[in-house]
């Protein structure tokens, strides 16, 4: 079995749950802690081994190719004043020369249509998809936990998650099948999937959390550019097609995921990031606190 090395992450939305503040600033780049999401969901990429990621952006995300590519300017005053800490932190998430494409997507047709447009930069290999609005904090990291159930069982791999009581109409959910051995009973094989389901219809409450390994067949499905839930070519209904021809199986991952492209979420994320800080995590706590008492 090949190593999935390319991984595909959608930036491309509007970020309408947390406006104003994804105005300007494309929303995976805005902050949590001490970096911007994306930094965060790009660290948890390599850390699974992923060496190519390719950004799926829009118009005026411009921004997010900066981040990644060196500062001179920055650079260079950091260098001169000698603050070597903060050049380092701040080069830790520079890409390697080659290793990052941006794809505009052009239209906002949905997430299916979204991945269809990484085809060409991804080719004939097996690929990881992140969905970096979802903020996983995991240990292993979460894109980690779903590459170790592709080397157990191959094929394609969903990561999934118990919904909250009465949200798995907002989601894509799965239904499942036999477990598969080694895994605890968190990774089985899925018999179906459905993008937002009527309340009340929901197969299980297992919703498709953000991280997959996709075999590049989904390709050919997804250009066949159908419209599905809410209007939007959806990856789900290209997966479903798929799982026709090829085994998938879901992972219940074990960790804890923010939805950053909500106010709440992101809140939450910053507080979750920075309490468990090690040089700072107790300051938080003193300060949140504080705040609490006052
Ligand atoms: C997308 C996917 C859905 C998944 C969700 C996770 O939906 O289509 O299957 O459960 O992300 O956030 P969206 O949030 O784009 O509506």
């Amino acid at each position: 079995m090949k190593r999935v090395r390319k991984a595909v992450l959608p930036v491309a939305g509007l970020g309408t749950r947390i406006l104003p503040a994804a105005k300007t600033t494309p929303k995976n780049l805005l902050n949590v802690f001490d970096r911007p999401i994306l930094a965060h969901v790009v660290a948890e990429g390599r850390a699974a081994g992923i060496e190519h990621f390719v950004f799926i952006v829009g118009r005026g995300q411009g921004a997010i190719e900066d981040y990644f590519d060196h500062g001179f300017e920055l650079e260079a005053q950091l260098a001169a004043k000698g603050k070597s800490d903060i050049l380092a932190d701040v080069r830790a998430d520079l890409s390697d020369p080659g290793a990052m494409s941006f794809v505009r997507q052009m239209a906002p047709l949905g997430l299916g249509h979204a991945v269809w447009c990484a085809r060409d930069v991804v080719g004939d290999e097996a690929f990881a998809v992140m969905l970096p609005d979802m903020l996983m904090d995991a240990d292993p990291p979460a894109l980690a936990q779903a590459m170790a159930a592709y080397e157990a069982v191959g094929g394609n791999i969903v990561v999934v998650e118990p919904a909250p009581p009465g949200e798995a109409h907002k989601y894509g959910i799965v239904s499942l099948g036999a477990e598969a051995a080694g895994f605890d009973g968190r990774l089985n094989a899925m018999t179906g999937m459905v993008e937002k389901p009527p309340p009340g219809t929901e197969p299980s409450n297992l919703f498709i959390s953000g991280r997959y390994v996709l075999q590049p067949g989904v390709f050919d499905l997804l250009g066949a550019h159908r419209a599905g839930a809410g209007g939007e070519i959806q990856l789900t209904d290209a997966m479903l097609a798929l799982l026709a021809d090829q085994p998938f199986h879901a992972l219940e991952y074990r960790g804890v995921t923010h939805d950053c492209g909500d106010k709440l979420g992101l809140l939450r994320a910053n507080v979750a990031f920075a309490l468990k800080d090690l040089g700072c995590g107790g300051e938080v706590r003193a300060a949140i606190e504080g705040l609490l008492d006052s």
